[in-house]
């Protein structure tokens, strides 16, 4: 059977930085609420003449030089977006025109914030079958732009980024399972609604999501350590989807595993939704803290309600 691998992973986040101080001046809220409640203490505002297949392509470059391979290797393009160019073309077309990859599939998947599990599940399935060799996934958003930026519970959460990894065949088991699901019957417990004048913007249940995003993560840690008959402590690092540092710790308290072994960009990034764990992934493979062979676990839970798990030996 063909396994896959990560060979290389990238990241890009846009210069302007958006800090809690910042948001001081627009709603009515405080450094210390925020950070108190959510961990973050700035995040990153796409320019606005950046696109998200323009943050998608310099995460998508900085992964193929990390990885060493051509753009022509390239044999299939998957970026996880909520927050596409336009309603169509796709961003994962646009990325491939903006890299230069000819005469290969690309297609966006949109599953919120879990986009990057469900598009490294789709990937390695295609790599399974024999359909791919080496597959660009890409979760890129820039969530600003469906943002309501007077709605002081929701605005302060939200930033902008993409990250990216090439995911190769290879004889090694580097993916060793992928868990995805949705459950369609809390749609309006986190969702945008179509407004007539166009300005779409997040609306959340802030209390309520936060409930079933722990019980939800606590469910998919046992049944991903369920599928592969390990333990806990066979996890080396845990690469959670980044929405609130308070369900990064639930999450880590439910596999006995102490905060240095959580990969946490939550601070600096504010919650990215499908660049979240490619972004945290290239965060700690370049600053050198996930080293080859070491077993990560990847999850997360968002709008749908969709929610999954990635377990990966990098
Ligand atoms: N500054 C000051 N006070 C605030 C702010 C603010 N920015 N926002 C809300 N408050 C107030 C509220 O008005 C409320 O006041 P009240 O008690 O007088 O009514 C109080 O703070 C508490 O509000 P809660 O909403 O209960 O606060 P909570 O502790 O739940 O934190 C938060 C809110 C941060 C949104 C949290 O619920 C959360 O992180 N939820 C989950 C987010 C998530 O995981 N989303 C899923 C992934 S995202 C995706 O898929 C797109």
């Amino acid at each position: 059977m063909t396994h896959s691998r990560i060979a290389g992973t990238g990241s890009y986040l846009p210069t302007k930085i958006l800090s809690n101080k910042d948001l001081e001046t627009m709603v009515d809220t405080t450094d210390e609420w925020i950070f108190t409640r959510t961990g973050i203490r700035e995040r990153h505002i796409a320019a606005p003449d950046e696109l998200t297949s323009d943050l998608a392509t310099a995460a998508a470059k900085n992964a193929i030089e990390s990885a060493g391979i051509n753009v022509d290797e390239i044999d299939l393009i998957i970026v996880a977006t909520t927050t596409p160019d336009k309603i169509f073309p796709s961003v994962a077309t646009m990325v491939q025109k903006k890299i230069g990859a000819s005469n290969c599939p690309a297609f966006d998947i949109q599953a919120v914030c879990s986009g990057f599990v469900y598009g490294i599940s789709i990937a390695s399935n295609f790599i399974k079958a024999g359909a791919s060799k080496c597959v660009l996934v890409i979760g890129a958003d820039t969530f600003s732009r469906i943002t309501d930026y007077t709605d002081r519970s929701n605005c302060i959460l939200w930033g902008d980024g993409a990250g990216a990894i090439i995911l190769q065949a290879s004889q090694e088991q580097g993916v060793i399972s992928t868990h995805i699901h949705a459950d369609g019957n809390f749609e309006t417990m986190l969702h945008v609604p179509r407004k007539d004048n166009g300005t779409d913007t997040v609306m959340m249940e802030g209390s309520a999501v936060f409930r079933m995003a722990v019980n939800t993560l606590d469910q998919i840690v046992d049944e991903t350590l369920a599928a592969n008959n390990m333990q806990k402590s066979d996890i080396d690092w845990l690469v959670p989807h980044q929405a609130n540092v308070r369900i990064l710790q639930a999450t880590a308290k439910k596999l006995d595993m102490s905060m240095d072994k959580v990969v946490v960009t939550v601070d600096k990034h504010g919650n990215t939704s499908a660049a979240s764990i490619p972004l945290a992934l290239d965060t700690a493979v370049r600053d050198g803290r996930i080293k080859r062979g070491e077993v990560l676990l990847m999850e997360a839970f968002g709008g749908g309600f969709t929610w999954g798990s990635a377990l990966v030996r990098y």
